[in-house]
């Protein structure tokens, strides 16, 4: 199958059902963050194979903080756990890690490895990898507002220059162009609060699929019935 991917500048994932799919093999939740995390791997690869310069996964939201902290724990060790394995073939591929989120929240061995990776591959042109953690929408917004009012302190940001463009730079996606395709699995059709600003003209496909079965071919399904698309923009 050849896929095109000309139009394809970022992809994002809000990769969702991890617990319902374990709760359907009658295991713990904790065993379908494990295959989730696995499967970004999978899909990443892919991403990168069909030369997709941007990439986004919504890992953990701002509002999961209201799970039950083992379940959070979890979910971290296996994160912790894909950083640690992965850095190397990022480094190989030339892939640059962004995360998306305030890190600083995260407990301290996370914290230390995503910022050990993220400086790793800071000089990194071939691939972005953008994951979001401890992300929201409108985190996202205020974080580029508080940003923004900064450099207008120390840099005499003169307001008219600011635009719908302009105020990108500021958010946590600063190097990425905004999102041309959204998939999110497992069924729910909603947001849940991911880059709300980013996503203003995404096309949005929702799969029935869990996120730990999503895989090669549905993405490549996806990405034709992206190409169908007609995307007008505003214009006739
Ligand atoms: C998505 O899977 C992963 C995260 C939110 C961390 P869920 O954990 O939300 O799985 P479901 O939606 O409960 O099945
Ligand atoms: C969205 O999934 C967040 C992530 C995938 C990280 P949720 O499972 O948290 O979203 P809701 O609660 O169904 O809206
Ligand atoms: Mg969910």
């Amino acid at each position: 199958m050849n896929i095109d991917t000309t139009n394809l500048k970022h992809i994002a994932f809000i990769m969702d059902g991890n617990g319902r799919w374990a709760k359907l093999r009658n295991k713990p939740r904790y065993f379908g963050h494990k295959k989730g995390v696995s499967n970004v791997l999978k899909i990443m690869r892919e991403c990168y194979k069909l030369n997709i310069k941007n990439v986004s996964f919504f890992c953990f939201s701002t509002e999961n903080w209201n799970r039950p902290q083992k379940e959070i724990d979890h979910l971290f060790d296996y994160l912790e756990d894909f950083f640690n394995k992965n850095i190397k073939e990022m480094m190989e591929k030339d892939i640059k890690l962004v995360v998306s989120g305030n890190i600083l929240k995260l407990r301290k061995s996370s914290q230390d490895v995503v910022n050990k990776c993220l400086d790793l591959t800071k000089n990194n042109k071939t691939m972005i990898f953008n994951v979001c953690l401890n992300y929201g929408g409108r985190d996202d917004i205020i974080f580029g507002i508080k940003n923004l009012f900064k450099e207008i302190k120390e840099n005499d940001f003169d307001l008219k220059d600011l635009n719908e463009e302009t105020f990108k730079r500021y958010l946590y996606t600063k190097d990425m162009p905004d999102v041309d395709l959204l998939i999110r699995t497992s069924g729910e059709e909603r947001i849940s609060n991911f880059m709300l600003y980013q996503l203003a003209y995404a096309e949005l496909i929702f799969t029935k699929t869990y996120w730990p079965d999503f895989d090669v071919n549905q993405l490549h399904e996806c990405i034709d019935i992206f190409n169908s698309r007609t995307r007008r923009f505003g214009k006739i």
